[in-house]
């Protein structure tokens, strides 16, 4: 594989035009969109319009009159096509973990009588953090399954299992489950499926209505590009919407906020997911920032993103293999999400010395770089320049250099 050839697929790429709705550094390759995606085109604007104007001079009349108070409502009907969600069903609010404490206790408290939480060590932490917590909370026993060393799920399941909680795409090794047979199974089983779509919403053609999901979070700051620190978005199946049981009832989830009534009566619809104040100046970004995709098929998105992760993984192969690096993903599309870690001694210098270069990844450990391949902006001979940039790192040993290997607090 020559440059021409990733030259060909550029020009082959019917998503070539979205890359213009972003504000990219010129001379960076970007492959950490799945940890903060980049600026989109219209967001400077929109921010600079609500802090100038909105609340400026319109101050507290802008919660109606500039749609602040439906925000939650527009970003998530935004959201609903590229998560493969009805109307009504997404809502968003709050952080991931926040959003996954509150369906945690929902979904435990729609199965009365069972005391088992089942979920999988290679979570993301915060992931089994607050599955801890819940379960600490209700007095419920947390089951841990590793899909790697026992693939079928239905090992782990009986009747005594409440809420199966998983990771859709594994933050580092990038499998993917089969949403729609883990969820079945689930189901057979008779508990509630929650899926955290943090490393696929935005990169993966997610099908929650096809997969008969019942409860599902993300993050908006990942691919979505909602910004650093985006509110999270959480899905409600439609036959649940008026019976979730959330267990922060604040205001902005009461069927009347403005009523203040004394006793809390649910909304009847997915806003009774919503605790408090939305944050409007993160949900107004994110609202901007999903325009990127607008007209954008979650299909093309997926198989870009493939055959991005495809060629990476044949570039990987032959340039990068004879330093001992070995790519960490799984090889068939199906289970692939759409990153992928390479694995190899001094992962963190390794990353360092690209960044010094103007390609940007991040480190995992132990002993993971890690690479994410966003279909919207990113252009295969990206992939080719930064296969070329990690094998010149690696030839001078650059990840060995002093200043390469001083941890930072984020890495
Ligand atoms: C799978 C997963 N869940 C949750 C989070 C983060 O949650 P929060 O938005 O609360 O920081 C991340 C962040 O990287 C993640 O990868």
């Amino acid at each position: 594989m020559d440059r021409a050839s990733a030259e060909a697929l550029d020009c082959d790429d019917p998503l070539r035009h979205l890359r213009d709705r972003f504000e990219l550094p010129d001379g960076v390759i970007y492959l950490d969109g799945n940890s903060l995606g980049p600026l989109p085109r219209g967001v400077e604007e929109r921010v600079g319009r609500l802090v100038a104007q909105e609340w400026r001079d319109d101050l507290i009349t802008s919660w109606n009159t500039h749609g602040w108070y439906d925000l939650p409502a527009t970003v998530g009907a935004k959201l609903e096509p590229l998560l493969g969600a009805a109307p009504g069903t997404v809502t968003v609010g709050d952080s991931t973990s926040v959003a996954l404490f509150k369906l945690l206790v929902a979904a435990a408290r729609s199965r009365p009588g069972r005391g088992v939480v089942v979920t999988e060590p290679g979570n993301f932490p915060t992931d089994s953090y607050v599955v801890d917590g819940v379960a600490r909370l209700l007095g419920l026993t947390v089951r841990w399954w590793s899909a790697p060393d026992t693939p079928d799920i239905h090992a782990v399941l009986d009747d005594d299992v409440a809420v199966v909680s998983l990771c859709h795409v594994d933050y580092r090794l990038g499998r993917m489950h089969d949403g729609a047979t883990v969820t079945a199974a689930a189901h057979t089983a008779g508990a509630v499926m929650l899926w955290d779509l943090c490393h696929s919403a935005g990169a993966v053609d997610v099908d929650l209505a096809g997969w008969d999901a019942d409860l599902a979070v993300g993050c908006g700051y990942k691919y979505l590009n909602g910004g650093p620190g985006a509110p999270a978005f959480v899905y409600v199946a439609p036959r649940l919407l008026d019976v979730v049981d959330q267990p922060i009832t604040g205001w902005f989830g009461h069927a009347e906020p403005f009523a203040l009534e004394r006793s809390y009566r649910p909304a009847a619809d997915v806003r009774r997911m919503l605790s408090g104040t939305t944050p409007v100046v993160g949900a107004a970004v994110l609202d901007a920032a999903l325009d990127a995709f607008d007209g954008v098929s979650m299909v093309e998105v997926r198989r870009k993103s493939l055959a991005m992760s495809d060629l990476f993984l044949s570039l990987a192969a032959e340039r990068l293999a004879a330093y001992g690096v070995v790519p960490e993903v799984p090889r068939e599309h199906a289970a692939r999400g759409s990153q992928v870690c390479l694995r190899l001694p001094g992962a963190y210098g390794f990353v360092q010395a690209l960044i010094g270069r103007r390609v940007i990844g991040d480190f995992r450990e132990p002993d993971l770089a890690r690479f994410g391949f966003a279909p919207l902006y990113l252009r295969f001979t990206d992939v080719y320049d930064a296969v070329e940039h990690m094998e010149a790192v690696l030839a001078r040993r650059e990840h060995e250099r002093p200043e390469n290997v001083v941890r930072a607090a984020v890495t």
